[in-house]
């Protein structure tokens, strides 16, 4: 077996829309390591989109899976973890997800990060600015490093890398 580096998950977190399924995947590839987005984990438990999960459980019920499903890839080596917006709320999360990992902020700025698209808290532009600046200070508390990613996705993957190092 190869050795492992100590917490030798690479955790992203950061909002909505700013690229973290993309580029995890694409620095999982780059450094060896295996590839989970938490969204993805959850999305095969509830068996709908999240979108429709929200609209019928509500945000407690999704909560609750999210954190057992930080849970239980915390407890994994090696991985490229992309995790969904909001884990930032339960600092349950940010501990089991630094057990192993290193926790880095993917930070795009709020006028540039994707909207829609079955993001049921980030429907538009101005509630995608409001969390933004609501979850700002949670963000800073939890990472370990920041990755900025305000260019293009190479210049996003390579700051991703950088703070890995
Ligand atoms: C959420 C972000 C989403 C998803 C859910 C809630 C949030 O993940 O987990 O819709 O609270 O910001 P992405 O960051 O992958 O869009």
């Amino acid at each position: 077996t190869p050795l492992l580096k100590e917490r030798s998950n690479l955790v992203l977190v950061g909002m909505s829309g700013g690229g973290k399924s993309t580029i995890g995947k694409r620095a999982a590839e780059k450094l060896g390591k295996g590839f989970v987005d938490t969204d993805e984990l959850i999305i095969e438990r509830i068996k709908m989109p999240i979108a429709e999960f929200f609209a019928k459980e509500g945000e407690p019920a999704f909560r609750e899976i999210e954190t057992k499903v930080i849970h239980e890839v915390s407890a994994q080596n090696n991985l490229v973890i992309a995790t969904g917006g909001g884990i930032i709320k339960n600092p349950l999360n940010v501990e089991y997800l630094k057990r192993n990992g290193r926790l880095i902020w993917l930070k795009r700025d709020a006028d540039l990060l994707q909207t829609g698209n079955g993001r049921p808290l980030a429907p538009d532009q101005a509630a995608a600015q409001k969390l933004y600046h609501e979850r700002l200070p949670l963000y800073s508390a939890a990472a370990e490093a920041i990755a900025e990613n305000n260019g293009t996705l190479e210049e996003g993957l390579s700051a991703v890398l950088h703070s890995y190092e």
